[in-house]
């Protein structure tokens, strides 16, 4: 019988240093988009999928997170005594009731692959989900997730988030060469951490969306330091290709790398001109003061 996945764990215990200053003292997956912090979508992602633990891995910025999703007892007083509905709901409503989070403490950001071997205690025997909520993807009807789901329900094994990028940006990213291309899915080959382009298999990039299967946890205790000292998870995913099929998905959506300035900012504006209450008036302002004027007409009109 196939395991369901009901875990997700969200790495949020790196440094953010493109960032700086404003991550000196908040994680980088605080920072909103419009009007919800990164981890916010997340969270709604995994939850929609089927996930009801969420597994925070945090680091030295500890509180912004568990504060974030912890009741806020003051604030609703507040809100209700101002007669604010419809924001009290928002509040009290950030994640459903059925729907659990616990905070993991990764003392010193060794590595992605070490914040996710820090969840070893609490995953235990079981398939799980990890997001790195720094990569926001809008993807409708189906999230990111879900459709990974489908693919894991089907085939019980670890499946990986990719999408094509630049060829000249592949030392940004963990870069699969694949086989067995059936539409979406397809079988990982190889897997290598940020390679230079001159040495990339594809031009196929791993983004922040992973089901791992549970052997993933010793394969990463024999890791040793990978690319930039860090304790590697594509290290041990590259392990895992010798026990098990590793399958990729080419997710249907759009992807945003808000841990880049960049992304960040793309996000920002694609995601105000689809709010509700945004939509319009910043369409007239961007027309009105950030776009160049439109072409005169003849008759100057
Ligand atoms: P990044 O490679 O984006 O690093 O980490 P970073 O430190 O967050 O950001 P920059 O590059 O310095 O700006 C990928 C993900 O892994 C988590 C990060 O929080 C991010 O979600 N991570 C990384 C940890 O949780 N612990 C670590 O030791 C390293």
């Amino acid at each position: 019988m196939i395991k369901k996945i009901t875990k997700a764990v969200f790495p949020v215990a790196g440094m953010g240093t493109r960032f700086l200053p404003a991550t000196k003292s908040n994680p980088k997956e605080m920072l909103p988009i419009v009007d919800k912090p990164l981890i916010q979508y997340a969270a709604e992602e995994a939850v929609a999928a089927g996930c009801t633990e969420l597994i925070f891995v945090i680091g030295r910025n500890k509180r912004a997170i568990p504060d974030h999703f912890d009741k806020a007892y003051e604030l609703e007083v507040e809100l209700q005594q101002r007669g604010k509905t419809k924001l009290l709901e928002q509040v009290q409503n950030i994640l459903p009731a059925n729907v659990t989070c616990v905070y993991l403490r990764q003392a010193e950001a060794l590595g992605l692959g070490h914040a996710v071997w820090c969840t070893k205690p609490l995953i235990g025997d079981e398939p799980f989900i990890v997001i790195l909520a720094d990569d926001l993807i809008d993807a409708e009807p189906k999230n990111c997730l879900q459709q990974m789901v489908e693919l894991y329900n089907k085939h019980a094994c670890s499946v990986l988030g990719v999408e094509e990028i630049p060829h000249e940006d592949t030392d940004k990213y963990g870069i699969v060469s694949v086989k067995d291309v059936q539409g979406r899915q397809a079988k990982i080959e190889t897997i290598v951490e940020k390679p230079h382009p001159s040495k990339a298999p594809s031009n196929l990039a791993v983004v922040g969306r992973y089901i791992l299967t549970p052997r993933i946890f010793e394969l990463i205790e024999t890791n040793t330091r990978g690319a930039g000292g860090e304790i590697q998870l594509t290290d041990a995913i590259e392990k895992l290709l010798a026990h098990e099929t590793v399958l990729t998905h080419r997710f249907a959506g759009k992807r945003y790398d808000c841990g880049s300035k960049l992304g960040y900012l793309q996000a920002t504006v694609e995601y105000a001109l689809k709010h509700p209450e945004l939509k319009e008036p910043f369409q007239h302002y961007l027309q009105a003061y950030c776009l160049p004027p439109l072409p005169q007409t003849k008759s100057g009109k």
